[in-house]
């Protein structure tokens, strides 16, 4: 097996080094987050950092790059409070990667990919209506990580929609029927495939499946 110690990992190449990093790390949540701006400027951008915080309160979070550079995702989050997470799917990767070009902040990534808008209720962010999976945030707070100036930034979750026969009895929400993908460093987009699904496990107990496909 290949071993990288951290002064190979030093010498290597900045975009090198990204790549690896960032593929290595595993796979990743695929999200496309929707804001918009107090003058109504909408805006969409690919998000592989989205995690779940914690069940109660209903908390999600994500990362966010150092604000070197104008971050629209974040003023408008900012701004308005709110803003949606929307999962990508595998016909739509393609519009889905764009929409991390540098557009200038007039532009809407919906219009200029080709993704549509939508509004659930009175929810001031725009969704994608194309995504199978959509979920409503309320801004609660960021935090800068001090090491490399990169910020976590935290909300409640507010309204979800997805379609009930992705939903099993136990609440579980099983994102392969969705067909959800996931991401793999920056630019590589994978497809999920259940496996299995397994009961809570106790150490005086085998493990045993769910689905009653494997038992040891
Ligand atoms: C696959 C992929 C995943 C990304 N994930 C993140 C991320 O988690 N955090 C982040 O700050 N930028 C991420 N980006 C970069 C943003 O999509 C990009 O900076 C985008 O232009 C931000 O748009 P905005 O300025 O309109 O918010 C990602 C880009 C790609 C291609």
């Amino acid at each position: 097996m290949k071993v990288l110690d951290s002064s190979a990992l030093d010498a290597l190449p900045s975009r090198y080094r990204a790549q690896f990093l960032n593929s290595i790390s595993g796979i990743k949540s695929a999200s496309l987050i929707g804001t918009i701006s107090k003058e109504g400027q909408t805006n969409l951008a690919v998000f592989n950092s989205v995690i779940h915080l914690g069940s109660n309160p209903p908390l999600f979070g994500f990362t966010l790059r150092p604000t070197t550079v104008e971050r629209h995702t974040y003023n408008n989050i900012l701004s308005e409070k709110v803003f949606t997470i929307n999962h990508i799917h595998q016909d739509i990767i393609a519009q889905s990667h764009q929409t991390s070009a540098k557009y200038d902040f007039h532009v809407s990534e919906f219009e200029a990919v080709g993704l549509t808008e939508e509004y659930l209720g009175s929810i001031a962010a725009p969704f994608v209506k194309e995504s199978n999976v959509k979920i409503a945030c309320k801004y609660l707070n960021d935090y800068v990580i001090e090491e490399n100036q990169c910020r976590l930034v935290i909300g409640q979750i507010s309204h979800v929609c997805f379609d009930e026969s992705f939903q099993e009895d136990d609440g579980f929400v099983d994102l392969t029927k969705a067909n959800s993908v996931g991401i793999l460093g920056v630019d590589a987009y994978v497809q999920a495939t259940m496996l299995d699904r397994f009961e809570y496990a106790k150490p005086d107990q085998p493990v045993s499946s769910k689905y009653g496909s494997q038992e040891s």
